[in-house]
């Protein structure tokens, strides 16, 4: 009895250990290719390959002369790839080249499947360029009022002016005959009396950016017609709470940049109780934090900016430098090989910790068999 406790103890435990890294092992379809995916392939894909480099697709990222891969399976800390990801933010080469780093467990997920070799299925492959012709084509489309030939030749002649003006005038999409207007590129040109060119496209205009022009409240009363817009980009304009507040006539308004602007408390509200309202960014207005946490409580699904974020990404990158300098600090102040005083330039990383040498010929012999210097080093942590 007690033999066959023994025998199903033990192969219970080889079978604990055949499985478990296999169970570990990650699936790059589903945890890594959506990372690419969302945040690398725009540059790096059929589209666009920026530094030569197309991460969609097997072929592209194996090719080559192996030395110049950016993905060296099994070898992580070789591989560029990671390196770029790992950088601190602000860092010239850093990937993504815009937005947020990837997170920590992204980057761990990422450090991992090279590890384990950095299969990429050629199913995979196929996924990819699905996915990628589904992002291509996002399905823009708007219900809008039906407009009439009289109705139609007003707009033309007001797309026209605009033009005539310098402003960017577009359809959103091709399947759309949803109009975007910017006039932000003509800065302090454009006044309040030039928002009445707008007012014929009322039934087409969804998108509309005035930010940093010379507009004011006294515009409010063009503004308000616009009835079918969804985006209004106002950011660094003198409008206040009389235009925001004026805005109620907007139901179909989603997203509001009102980034330094006298928007306040009464027009944030206002703002919020709009039927669509998805985004507000408030950042510099004059919103106060109280009437944010009370905006935030009572319409959860709002995303509501008030850049609060900007100071903790701050504190966040300086403690990621100063450990990163920490961590490039060598161990040891004596030299393993020669006991001589170290010279701080002559460095090599070695399982985790970074060690110096007097000469790069003490390095050279340090490389070759770390196991014969290893006890001269200051013990791990
Ligand atoms: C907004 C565009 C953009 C995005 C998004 C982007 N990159 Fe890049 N990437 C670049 C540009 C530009 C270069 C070339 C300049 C350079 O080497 O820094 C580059 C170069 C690279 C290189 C070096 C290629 C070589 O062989 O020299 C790697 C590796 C890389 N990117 C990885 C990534 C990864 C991984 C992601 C996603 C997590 C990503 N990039 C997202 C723009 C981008």
């Amino acid at each position: 009895m007690l033999r066959l406790i023994a025998i199903v103890a033990v192969s219970s435990l080889l079978a604990a250990q055949e499985v478990q890294p296999a169970a570990a092992k990650l699936d790059f379809q589903k945890q890594i290719a959506p990372i690419l995916l969302e945040r690398c392939v725009e540059c790096h894909g059929p589209k666009v390959q920026k530094g030569d480099l197309r991460l969609d697709a097997r072929e592209h990222l194996f090719a080559g002369d192996q030395e110049e891969w950016n993905v060296l399976p099994g070898k992580p800390d070789d591989s560029e790839l990671l390196r770029r990801i790992g950088l601190p933010v602000g860092d010239d080469d850093i990937m993504p080249e815009k937005g947020e780093p990837l997170r920590k467990d992204q980057q761990a997920l990422i450090r991992q499947w090279i590890a384990e070799g950095a299969e990429w299925p050629v199913a995979v492959d196929k996924w990819f360029a699905t996915a990628i012709a589904a992002k291509v084509i996002p399905k823009i489309t708007f219900e809008l009022p039906k407009v009439d030939a009289e109705e139609q030749a007003a707009i033309d002649a007001a797309v026209a002016e605009l033009k005539k003006r310098g402003a960017v005038v577009q359809q959103v999409a091709a399947d759309t005959p949803a109009i975007d207007v910017n006039l932000s590129l003509l800065r302090d040109k454009v006044t309040d009396a030039d928002l009445a060119l707008l007012v014929p496209l009322q039934k087409r205009l969804v998108w509309l950016n005035v930010s940093r022009t010379a507009i004011s409240d006294d515009g409010r009363q063009h503004l308000q017609k616009l009835t079918q817009l969804r985006r209004l980009h106002a950011a660094n304009t003198q409008l206040g709470d009389a235009t925001f507040t004026a805005l109620v006539a907007l139901q179909h308004l989603e997203y509001v940049n009102a980034y330094a602007t006298g928007l306040g408390d009464d027009g944030l509200a206002k703002l919020a109780e709009l039927p669509k309202a998805a985004r507000i960014y408030a950042w510099q207005s004059k919103v106060t934090p109280a009437a944010a946490r009370t905006v935030r409580a009572a319409k959860p699904a709002l995303a509501l900016d008030l850049g609060d974020y900007v100071e903790e990404r701050l504190a966040a990158a300086q403690k990621e430098i100063a450990e990163r300098a920490e961590r490039n600090k060598p161990v040891n102040d004596t030299c393993p090989v020669a006991d001589k005083p170290i010279d701080p330039n002559q460095t090599v990383e070695h399982d985790g910790r970074r060690i110096a040498f007097c000469c790069g010929k003490c390095k050279a012999a340090f490389e070759k068999e770390p196991a014969k210097f290893l006890a001269k080093l200051p013990p791990k942590k």
